[in-house]
């Protein structure tokens, strides 16, 4: 038996020096779904994210809040893991750069850098905050002054080790060249090069003698190890490298993909790749640098006050609703706004309107029409049929390919194709029309059987970035069988089975009331879990609601098929005989008609000429729609309609009034 294939991800490991916002979020549910993907198209894969618990910053909070630096972060990492439970990530690995397994390794690839020639010991030149105790680059001030605490800084000196990443310019362009897709999007790539490595990459300092609160140089204890060493390592110190427990660095390594966020693509595509060449180490396939989620024009941040927490949302709408989203709504890659009323928006149209009505049309039609049970498809159709089933037979191939660029929006809109053209089938074929009498039946069990069908492959698209959605469309669905909720079972149309009962169950997204929404967002709606209780009772009565809506419009569409005879008694149809016909000037369609009605004349423009000449009119006695209001079409008065009996090319036949005594001006009706 062929042996899967390995698919490795990672996200970066975040810093916990405060609760994660719905931009971190962003990344994890990127990498979640992408997995889960992978894992339904069969691959053995494996998911790491984690937390990046060293340095300053973290000392400089569990200072602030009069706990240890170890305390502090012990509290945000239980947190964090509670945050990636409710958003229902399911990762393999949780590194924490503070565990024993990971700092060990840390130091042996310190020591080997050094042993080899890469790291040198020199004096590290900033600019120094004495209260903050940080040195900050001339670009990091603001106005000249720590960026921190606003206070004064002055040049300083601290002895330091450095990697000399210059040795490895040349070798880090000619593999970025040669290698297209390593980085991605490809602009990143560019910028990279251009801004970084072509004028010339700068050792890079790996190690501070001010800072306590990390990694300690085991040969020099004084000195802790600085940021990048310490958290880049991490992708391979999870996976057991340089233990005797290495099973899985052998059977994972290289990763497929590290995702990250743009600003820290440089350190994933420039030091990372030479770090682990000078370890000896094959490289990840590819960087992918994706945008920030903005909050306004704004990157999110809580000294801004404009940050975004996931839970209240999750709280209010369904985790399933943020994470599609989160995956809709900005293209990957690039920057993109987050606001409450687009969140809204996609949740009323795409998920409540688009996939719930669906979901739900399709089930009570089922069971209506059969008594409940998917009937086996008869009567074909095939100008209506055959475009439906093509694009579910194009979409799982569609799917895979953007999923693959990490496309998540594309891929997604790909599935709502196939939704989009289930909802304009159901109004192309009428089946409540077809419902009406024994003669529609055949006709209607295809149409049922063929939407059923495509909801169940919808449902396995989605799973990825929805996951908790299949289990409860396949429920509605009657599909118990996992064969049936497999992506091998998308690739061909028909694996359905008739006769699977469907039950109807609960609209599957309430339709959302936005402005009250809005206003309840904008209030905070965190904590206080008599709010939450309160809001739950609200959701509930309004899934009841719109239920009780979803079932009026199934009746409502069916009464709009039909009018009353009030309705019919306004148009007035009227014989009439044409007494003179021409073509209009100027256009091969419009023939001019001269009616004689019960001793009234009237003109008519009909679109016709394609199919009467002038000659073949004159004489005919024809039904005309008398009280349609009169239009102007090339300066002449349309004053009525001709009726005409069109066939499904377009081809048009004049309704004449033939063989019998009728003369012109009669009623009809
Ligand atoms: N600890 C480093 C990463 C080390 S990886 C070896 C770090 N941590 S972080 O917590 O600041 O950010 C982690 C990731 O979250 C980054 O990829 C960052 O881009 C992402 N995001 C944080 N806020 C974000 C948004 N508002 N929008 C999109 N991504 C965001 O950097």
């Amino acid at each position: 038996m062929d042996e899967k294939k390995t698919y490795y991800l990672t996200t970066p490991i975040y810093y916990p020096s405060g609760n994660m916002t719905i931009g971190h979020t962003y990344t994890t549910v990127a990498a979640d779904s992408m997995i889960r993907f992978k894992k339904l198209t069969g691959y053995d894969t494996y998911f790491l994210t984690g937390t990046d618990e060293h340095g300053q910053k973290i000392e400089k909070k569990a200072a602030e809040a009069g706990v240890t630096p170890q305390e502090f972060v012990d509290k945000i990492v239980a947190e964090t893991q509670n945050l990636w439970k409710l958003m229902n990530i399911e990762y393999d690995d949780f590194i924490r750069t503070t565990e024993p397994r990971h700092m060990t390794i840390v130091q042996k690839i310190f020591r080997k850098f050094y042993e080899q020639g890469d790291i040198y010991k020199s004096e590290y030149e900033g600019l120094y905050c004495t209260p903050c105790e940080s040195f900050w680059t001339e670009t990091q001030l603001k106005e000249g002054r720590c960026p921190d605490c606003g206070g004064p800084v002055q040049p300083m000196k601290e002895s330091s080790y450095f990697f000399r990443m210059s040795k490895y310019q040349d070798w880090m362009i000619r593999y970025i060249e040669e290698h297209p897709d390593f980085i991605q999007p490809p602009s990143r790539a560019n910028e990279m090069l251009n801004n970084f490595l072509r004028p010339g990459l700068q050792d890079l300092c790996v190690s501070r003698s001010s800072v306590k609160w990390g990694v300690p140089v085991d040969f020099d204890p004084d000195q802790t190890v600085y940021v990048w060493i310490d958290a880049l390592s991490n992708y391979i110190t999870a996976l057991g490298y340089g233990t005797d427990h290495d099973e899985l660095f052998r059977k994972y390594w290289p990763a497929n993909v590290h995702l990250v966020g743009k600003e820290i693509v440089r350190f994933h595509t420039i030091y990372w790749p030479i770090m682990l060449h000078a370890l000896g180490l094959p490289l990840p396939g590819q960087v992918f640098g994706h945008g920030w989620l903005l909050f306004g024009q704004d990157k999110m941040s809580k000294s801004k006050g404009n940050v975004v927490y996931p839970q209240p949302i999750v709280a209010r709408y369904g985790v399933d609703t943020l994470r599609y989203y989160l995956m809709r709504e900005m293209p990957f890659g690039a920057d993109g706004n987050y606001t409450n009323e687009a969140l809204l928006t996609r949740s009323n149209a795409d998920l409540a309107n688009d996939l719930g009505n669906l979901v739900s049309r399709t089930v009570a039609m089922i069971e209506k029409y059969f008594g409940g049970a998917v009937p086996a498809p008869d009567a074909v159709d095939e100008a209506l049929d055959t475009p439906l089933i093509d694009r579910f037979r194009a979409m799982p191939a569609l799917v895979e390919k953007h999923m693959d660029e990490l496309q998540f929006s594309v891929a997604l809109s790909e599935i709502w194709k196939l939704i989009g053209d289930c909802n304009r089938y159901i109004d192309l074929t009428q089946p409540w029309v077809l419902g009406r009498g024994e003669e529609g039946r055949p006709r209607l069990a295809t149409v049922l059987y063929n939407l059923a069908e495509c909801v169940r492959a919808v449902a396995v698209a989605i799973g990825p970035v929805m996951p908790n959605t299949p289990k409860r469309i396949f429920e509605q669905l009657g599909v118990g069988d996992p064969a049936l909720q497999t992506w091998e079972s998308i690739q061909a149309f028909g694996a359905l089975k008739p006769g699977t009962v469907v039950k109807k169950g609960e609209p599957l997204f309430p339709r959302l009331d936005i402005p009250k929404e809005l206003e309840a967002l904008s209030g905070g709606g965190t904590g206080n879990e008599k709010k939450e209780e309160k809001k739950e009772e609200k959701q509930e009565k309004k899934a009841a609601k719109s239920a009780e809506k979803a079932e009026k419009k199934a009746d409502e569409e069916e009464n709009a098929a039909l009018i009353t005879i009030d309705d019919f008694s306004k148009v007035k149809l009227k014989t009439a005989k044409v007494v003179a016909c021409e073509r209009v000037e100027g256009s091969d369609k419009l023939l001019r008609e001269t009616l004689e009605l019960g001793g009234e004349t009237r003109t008519v423009l009909s679109g016709i000429a394609k199919y009467y000449s002038p000659e073949d009119m004159v004489g005919k006695t024809v039904v005309l729609v008398a009280n349609l209001k009169p239009r102007k079409m090339r300066g002449i008065l349309s004053e009525g309609m001709l009726l005409c009996a069109e066939d499904s090319e377009g081809n048009l036949k004049l309704v004449t009034v033939e063989g019998g005594d009728f003369p012109s001006g009669m009623e009809i009706g």
